[in-house]
């Protein structure tokens, strides 16, 4: 392949990826598979890396992440970006609509959701995204399009026939579900979790490595577009505009966007989303109204830092006062110690709520919480109801302040604060109860060593009655010892204890890393050690310098396995699970062997095959030592064709001469 051909696939392959990137992320209806999605992904890769120079900024590889930020540019908005005026009663909203028909006349309002993400403008020159920067002070924000281009609802180019330039603005947002399974990882890996999508939006758009803002799966809606001369004089016309172009705006049959002139119609769009904002996948804590004509938009002008034509009414979160019977610091498997508070029960968004969190000792002093106190609790965009106040005209003569322990409360060892933490831990790691229970709970858990018959209670009363001091302790268990504890401990349920620790025995080197709970090694980190370093051995005598060169190592996560492999009481720890038979070593025998009857060959798939799946078809390729690639050239050597193959594609390996071969041809030459 020459220059010129090179160009030409690489904005081939650009369009069409930017085209299935817009049908899976905007419109939610792909027409082709992950794997030939990222197969198109792996041709312009290759080819980008061949030509650099020809390579653009835009690029859909550059979604994955670019390089690091070091610092983000502060970068002037060409429109001012404005706030909304809040209203929180529908009275204000009324009074909002009422003065504009009074000075205006009868007029049309589009009404929005409020999203509660982090508010992004985003510029586009000859449509190509040029920039995307934060908010900041309304005036300049920060250039965060590093980050911004993993957004994948963003267009990276637009369609059709966009101004010269514009800004289209909107909010980014991380869906509940992509929060819920960030914190899952978070608590597998030993860290803390975050408290609410909002806030994980906000941070995680400061980051500095795209890579990692890409796998957090951020979501964008756009509302609202700038540009010297607007394509309607219809606000919302506008954002309709924008879906053509390839923006992903909210959708008026899901109600996300709704016109009405008359306060009754906006009032029941109001009423419609109190009710439904509960089951929303994305956080929103009200709606917005805005007066749809830009001309009158222009004609209304603006307050201060808000627009005349528009208000935001917000729902109040939901709080209610009870009592705080007392309150709790809890010791997690990492030792940090946070504060819960133990509530009279009381009916909040349809739960009852026992508990809320109070982070840490910084947010029990400027409550000045008392035991005893009527506090409120509000349950907004947490997962966790906390406390928003104290009625202190309630507060009982005599009734002590709530006290931070200055040392354990379950060990007594006196707690550190790092520098710049919010957080308290207990440094006493190897004697600490609740740790080292917390520690062999996540041992046994099912991702980890996966021991049946054994979950957060049995584990706590082995421990109490001192049979287990820590995970090596487990393969010292004997059925009598178990028996011998009594009520509860009946012949069948023990039998499933000693079955489920020594069905443990074989369970992969890579589960047994992650079972040791190193800190911010997760599921993920500790399959990709396991596979590049081989042995629990080689990996414990490893430096910082040599295990920062396996993929997905940082030196976070390279500091905190020589920390664990230093520390003398976990050296004896592993030496126990050694001793005990388990797999310290990736198993070669489980590894499929490698033939290379195929060596040397590169191969395209296509079509539908009878006695194969396609899968099946590239991973007995890749078994027998041949390459799979996603489109013919003149490298290919053979097409694997099926039913239904294309007829580009045939015409395509036709041209340049490549031998198209059926699924029986394929299994003689593997079974030769
Ligand atoms: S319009 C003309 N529409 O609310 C005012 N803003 O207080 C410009 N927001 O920072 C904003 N949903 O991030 C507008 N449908 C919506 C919105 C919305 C959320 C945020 C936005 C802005 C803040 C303004």
């Amino acid at each position: 392949m020459d220059r010129e051909q090179a160009a030409r696939r690489i904005a081939e392959l650009s369009e069409q990826l930017e085209r299935h990137n817009h049908l899976y992320y905007v419109e939610v209806k792909p027409v082709i598979s992950d794997q030939d999605f990222d197969f198109l992904m792996k041709e312009l890769e290759s080819l980008e890396a061949r030509w650099p120079d020809l390579a653009s900024p835009n690029s859909p590889t550059q979604r994955v992440g670019g390089d690091l930020t070091k610092e983000f540019a502060t970068v002037p908005h060409r429109w001012p970006m404005l706030s909304l005026s809040n209203s929180y009663s529908r009275e204000e909203v009324q009074e909002f609509v009422q003065r504009i028909e009074k000075d205006h006349g009868r007029t049309v309002f589009t009404m929005e959701l409020k999203y509660d993400g982090v508010a992004i403008s985003l510029t586009y020159r000859n449509g190509e995204l040029v920039r995307g920067s934060t908010r900041g002070d309304g005036e300049k924000g920060e250039d965060i399009t590093a980050n911004v281009r993993t957004v994948r609802s963003i267009p990276l180019r637009l369609q059709g026939n966009p101004p010269a330039e514009l800004e289209a603005r909107g909010e980014i947002l991380m869906g509940r579900k992509e929060f819920d399974e960030l914190n899952r990882q978070r608590e597998d890996e030993g860290e803390e979790i975050f408290a609410n999508p909002r806030n994980t939006t906000a941070g995680t758009l400061k980051l500095q490595d795209p890579k990692i803002v890409a796998k957090r799966r951020l979501q964008n809606y756009i509302y609202s577009l700038q540009a010297e001369v607007l394509p309607t004089r219809s606000h919302y016309g506008n954002i309709m505009q924008c879906r053509h172009w390839g923006f992903r705006t909210p959708d008026p049959e899901r109600r996300f966007i709704e016109q009405a002139d008359t306060l009754e119609g906006i009032m029941a769009f109001i009423a419609h989303w109190d009710r439904e904002r509960h089951h929303l996948d994305i956080g929103m804590d009200g709606v917005v109204i805005k007066v749809d004509n830009i001309d009158l938009q222009e004609e209304m002008g603006l307050r201060a830092k808000s627009p005349r034509w528009a208000i935001a009414y917000k729902f109040q979160a939901e709080q209610k006062f009870t009592r705080l019977n007392g309150v709790e610091f809890n010791v997690g498997r990492t030792g940090a110690v946070t504060p819960v508070a133990l509530l009279e029960p009381v009916e909040l968004a349809g739960t009852t709520v026992k508990r809320a969190s109070i982070h840490n000792a910084d947010q029990i002093a400027k409550l000045d919480l008392h035991i005893g106190d009527m506090v409120q609790v509000e349950k907004g965009g947490d997962i966790i109801p906390k406390i928003t106040a104290v009625d202190l005209e309630r507060r009982a003569p005599g009734s002590v302040p709530v006290a931070y322990p200055e040392r354990c409360p379950a060990c007594g060892t006196p707690l550190v604060r790092d520098e710049g933490e919010a957080q308290h831990y207990c440094p006493n790691e190897h004697a600490c109860p609740p740790q080292i229970v917390r520690r062999i709970e996540h041992f046994v858990s099912r991702k980890a060593m996966d021991i049946d018959g054994l979950g957060g209670e049995t584990v706590e009363a082995l421990f109490r009655v001192g049979l287990v001091h820590n995970v090596a302790d487990l393969y010292d268990l004997r059925k009598e010892q178990l028996l011998a504890l009594g009520k509860g401990w009946g012949e069948r349920s023990t039998q499933l204890i000693i079955d489920g620790i020594a069905a443990s025995k074989t369970i992969p080197f890579e589960q047994v890393l992650f079972a040791l709970g190193i800190r911010h090694v997760g599921e993920t980190v500790a399959k990709k050690i396991a596979r590049a370093v081989g042995s629990m051995d080689r990996l414990a005598d490893m430096g910082i310098e040599e295990l920062t060169a396996i993929e997905e190592v940082g030196t976070v996560i390279a500091a905190s396995i020589v920390e664990f492999f230093g520390a003398e009481g976990n050296r004896r720890i592993v030496d126990g699970l050694r001793a005990a038979g388990l797999n310290f070593a990736v198993d070669p025998t489980k590894e499929r062997p490698r033939g290379n009857l195929l060596q040397g060959l590169t191969f395209v798939v296509s079509g539908v095959f009878e006695n194969f799946t396609r899968d099946g078809i590239k991973q007995a390729i890749e078994e027998n030592g041949g390459k799979v690639s996603g489109s013919i050239s003149r490298k290919t050597s053979f097409v694997v064709a099926g039913a239904d193959m294309g007829p580009a594609k045939k015409a395509k390996a036709e041209e340049l001469g490549v031998k198209v071969i059926d699924e029986v041809e394929f299994r003689r030459m593997i079974e030769a």
